[in-house]
């Protein structure tokens, strides 16, 4: 493996993606500050990282990115501990089904309040430093829902999409600063956030080989990191099909289905 000098600051670092995120940024040699509101996992992570790698510098930081001053702080502190942070790691996210009968806007505003305001936080906390130094990385954890707005999940697919969005604008407005923008957008990868699905996932990859393309994808200073590619090159040319073909394709496909899962059934 390479040998990585960046400090790296990580969102949702307790499970899933971010717990592997975290063993394959440590294995190359980086410094990794660890956020999540567990902060029991983050101590038996960062014991774990430390026992194979006694050299490495981890930090545990518990707090909730949807607290706006604990980002800036633990950010903060991240720099001081580090003395700058190479790449912001804005992972932490959450999903759950979303049923128009059952309406409800506080699991929209719960999930936009993490997806996205959670990652705008790290990023107002981090900028200033990476623009004071010329160089730094931004790494938006988005979703291939972010391609089209699929159904039972409405909250989840617009977290997203406004997150790939708001990146994409930060990517042009701060070329040439030294500031790098990436986003990355995987399938299905092999989560807590997945083991709750009952619906059929292709692809489904686990969680490190998908930390090791993501870290691959950085390394190499790609723009936007997306696998696996058979699922999201044909997903990705869903954005060319006319809107009203795709609808009722994914209605006909649906037919009732999300429907009777409401009622239960
Ligand atoms: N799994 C997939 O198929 C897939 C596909 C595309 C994109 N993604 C994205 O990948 C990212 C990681 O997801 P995952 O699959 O690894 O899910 P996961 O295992 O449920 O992990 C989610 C992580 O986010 C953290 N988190 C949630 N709410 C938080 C909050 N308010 N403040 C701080 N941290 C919070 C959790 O930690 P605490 O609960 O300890 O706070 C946990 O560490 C998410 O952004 C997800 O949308 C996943």
């Amino acid at each position: 493996m390479e040998g990585l000098s960046w400090r790296v600051w990580l969102s949702g670092a307790s499970s899933g993606l971010g717990d592997a995120l975290a063993r394959e940024f440590v294995a190359r040699g980086a410094s990794v500050a660890l956020f999540a509101r567990r902060e029991e996992r983050l101590k038996v992570l960062r014991d774990e990282l430390v026992a194979a790698r006694p050299e490495a510098r981890v930090l545990v930081q518990p707090g909730d990115v949807r607290d706006r001053a604990r980002v800036r702080e633990a950010v903060r502190e991240a720099e001081e501990r580090f003395g700058g942070i190479d790449v912001l790691l804005l992972n932490a996210g959450i999903g759950d089904s979303f049923f128009p009968r059952k309406f409800d806007s506080e699991l929209v505003e719960r999930i936009l309040a993490v997806n996205f305001l959670g990652a705008v936080y790290g990023i107002e906390a981090a900028l200033p430093g990476m623009l004071a130094r010329g160089s730094g990385v931004i790494v938006g954890v988005s979703s291939i829902g972010a391609v089209r707005g699929f159904p039972t999940a409405a909250p989840y697919c617009a977290s997203k999409a406004a997150l790939a969005t708001f990146l994409e604008s930060l990517r042009v407005d701060l070329a040439g600063s030294g500031v790098r923008v990436i986003t990355v957008s995987p399938g299905f990868i092999k989560t807590p956030l997945t083991d709750r699905n009952r619906f059929p996932m292709p692809f489904l990859q686990p969680a490190e080989r998908a930390a090791r393309r993501i870290v691959d994808g950085i390394v190499r200073g790609r723009r936007e990191i997306h696998f696996p590619r058979r699922l999201t090159v044909p997903l990705k040319l869903l954005r060319c099909v006319p809107g009203a073909l795709v609808d009722r394709v994914l209605a006909r496909l649906l037919r009732g289905k999300s429907y009777r899962k409401e009622r239960g059934g």
